[in-house]
């Protein structure tokens, strides 16, 4: 009897071990189901967002054509059209000087139409309409270059002298009111469109000098001061980081991004710059410079009120692109930079 009922304990200990061990199992499949269903989801998303991104593409790259040529017209025949305002100007001052009216008729008109302030305000209304058409050609050739971004073979180039280059192209914006330290590391060669690249760096230090400027700004309209203590720092630092990459870091101590802000930095035309300063496609550009045509990847850091950093990592052969960037790790450096 006693061995029966011994037993059977047995029996219902390794009945109870088995269903418990059933129902980790079970629970273990639940989990692997739920993150198939996210990671399902956050695919299906991505699927979504990416499609709408070629269809905005296609309409961008064919809008932007379209607007091209006129513009072209335009910009090519404004400084014909200031050559010839002012070959009239000179004939006018000159009738003027040789024959001085005294002819009420004529005097009448020259009154009426205000010819003095129509022949001050004509080279400057020439000159605003250059600045307006050299931006609308600036805004056209951004968005052709967005989606046409693999056109011609890349090369071999140096990083550090694209960065210097860009920084002579900068070098109105920032001479006497940024300190730029450049901590440029031994860079071999990298197969990369060097142009492009040096379109990533002139947006990111583009953005630096706005946030450090605004900055001041903001610093100087709150204390009523004429310059803020902190002094404007932009430092430049490029490294061989692995075997097969090699990394730019661009800081700055300027305004810094809020969490909020930082989450669609990357977003075509996303920007908080007035109207017609920022097109918000500088960032959403270099991102897709960096990620999609050289198979790199783009960070973005910061601490709101101190300052920002992006880090652009880049392979030096194309047959070694980095790993494609998975959605895990974007939400990883998110939650990374949020920390920051
Ligand atoms: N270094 C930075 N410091 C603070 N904010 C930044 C910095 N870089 C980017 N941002 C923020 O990200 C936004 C998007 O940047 P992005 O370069 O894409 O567009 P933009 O600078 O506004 O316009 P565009 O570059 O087309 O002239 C900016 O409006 C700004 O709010
Ligand atoms: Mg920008």
């Amino acid at each position: 009897m006693n061995n029966l009922l011994t037993d059977l304990e047995h029996r219902n200990a390794a009945l109870e071990q088995k269903v418990k061990d059933l129902t980790e199992q079970i629970n273990q499949k639940d989990r692997i189901l739920e993150e198939n269903q996210t990671e399902f989801n956050r695919l299906k998303d991505h699927l979504v967002q990416m499609e709408k991104m070629a269809m905005l593409g296609q309409m961008v790259s064919g809008i932007s054509h379209e607007i091209n040529n006129p513009i072209n017209f335009i910009y090519g025949n404004l400084p014909y059209v200031e050559e010839h305002i002012e070959a009239v100007l000179k004939v006018l001052e000159t009738y003027q000087s040789v024959y001085p009216s005294k002819n009420p008729a004529l005097e009448n008109v020259l009154e009426e139409t205000e010819i003095d302030f129509v022949l001050e305000d004509l080279p400057r209304l020439v000159e605003s309409m250059k600045v307006g058409a050299e931006r609308i050609r600036e805004l056209v050739l951004n968005l052709r270059n967005f989606y046409r971004l693999d056109e011609a073979q890349m090369k071999e180039a140096d990083l550090n002298a694209g960065i210097e280059s860009t920084l002579v192209m900068l070098h109105n914006r920032y001479k006497q009111k940024i300190e730029v330290i450049k901590q440029f590391g031994d860079l071999p060669p990298v197969e990369c469109h060097i142009n492009q690249l040096n379109q990533v760096f002139m947006n990111l230090l583009g953005n630096a000098i706005d946030a450090l400027l605004v900055k001041e700004l903001q610093c100087c309209e709150e204390n009523n001061k004429t310059s803020v203590s902190d002094k404007k720092k932009i430092a430049i630092t490029t490294q061989k980081i692995a075997e097969d990459k090699v990394s730019i870091t661009i800081s700055d101590n300027g305004l810094g991004i809020s969490a909020e802000v930082k989450n669609r930095v990357f977003e075509p035309f996303f920007t908080t710059k007035p109207i017609g300063v920022g097109t918000g496609l500088g960032l959403s550009i270099s991102h897709q410079i960096v990620t999609q045509t050289h198979g790199g990847k783009i960070y973005c850091f910061s601490t709101p009120g101190e300052g920002s950093t992006f880090v652009v990592e880049l392979p030096i052969h194309q047959s070694q692109k980095l790993a494609p960037e998975k959605l895990t790790e974007t939400s990883n450096h998110l939650s990374m930079a949020k920390k920051n």
